[in-house]
């Protein structure tokens, strides 16, 4: 495979602009392959995130010709249009530099929907066998493969608008530690997530779904959270 293709990349912070660079093409080249080449060869200064290259840590994520991918796993053959590219940092969170955004927000909202586990037993009761065709456990190893990503957080409205939304994420996150029977956190993480902010401010429209890399669908996650708090609610434990 020869040629260059044309690759626009974000620059600066949020009053930033694009720049182009002529980036050689090669077989299986991926976007995160294309950022490395700019930073190599054509600017040191240029400033991103990776870790893992093969889709686990969740750092990678950007901007994609409009649209909120992993670029370790995205190939450009899938998303070069007509020879171009363009890069630019995760939208819904603040830009750092060029294509590293601050994720702070993104977690202090896992903190926010509980998002940690809570353990109800002690180092000396025995392990707990917990069996996988049990339905809370299957509810829970649906959401379980999250990697952080934030691509989610991206491409969802609700995020946009709403600064207080929790995002798919940490409330699908939520749902997975809701559905975890060795968790004793629940009261706590149930009035966290029906508070203003919560699931019930997501309007289902599905984008999470659409762009989740590990192909989760944290809207499902979601509508069980709003149907638990709901039950939660009518029980008076709320
Ligand atoms: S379904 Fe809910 S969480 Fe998902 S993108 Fe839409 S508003 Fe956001
Ligand atoms: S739910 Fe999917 S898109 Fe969202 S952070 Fe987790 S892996 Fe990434
Ligand atoms: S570099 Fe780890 S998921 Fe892409």
């Amino acid at each position: 495979m020869a040629g260059t293709i044309a690759v626009s990349i974000w620059r600066g912070r949020a009053d930033g602009s694009y720049q182009t660079f002529a980036v050689p093409q090669r077989e299986s080249q991926t976007v995160l392959d294309v950022v490395t080449w700019v930073q190599r060869h054509a600017d040191p200064t240029l400033s991103y995130r990776f870790a893992c290259r093969v889709g686990m840590c969740g750092s990678c994520a950007m901007t994609v010709n409009g649209r909120p991918r992993w670029t370790c796993r995205t190939h450009i053959s899938k998303v070069v249009e007509d020879g171009k590219l363009e890069i630019g940092p995760l939208a819904n969170l603040p830009v750092i530099k060029d294509l590293a955004c601050d994720m702070q927000a993104f977690f202090e909202k896992w903190q926010k929907a509980k998002g940690a586990f809570t353990p109800s037993k002690s180092r000396s009761d025995p392990i707990e066998r917990i069996s996988p065709a049990t339905a809370p456990r299957q509810a829970a190893d649906a959401g379980i493969e999250c990697i952080n990503c934030a691509v989610c957080f991206s491409a969802c409205d609700t995020v946009r608008w709403n600064d207080e939304y929790l995002g798919p994420a940490a409330l699908n996150r939520a749902w997975t530690l809701v559905n975890d029977v060795r968790d004793a956190g629940n009261r706590d993480r149930l009035s966290a997530v029906a508070a203003n902010g919560g699931c019930h401010a997501c309007h289902s429209h599905q984008s999470c779904q659409e762009h989740c890399p590990k192909a989760l669908n944290p809207t499902a996650s979601i509508a069980g959270l709003k149907r638990r708090t709901m039950q939660a609610y009518i029980r008076g434990e709320l």
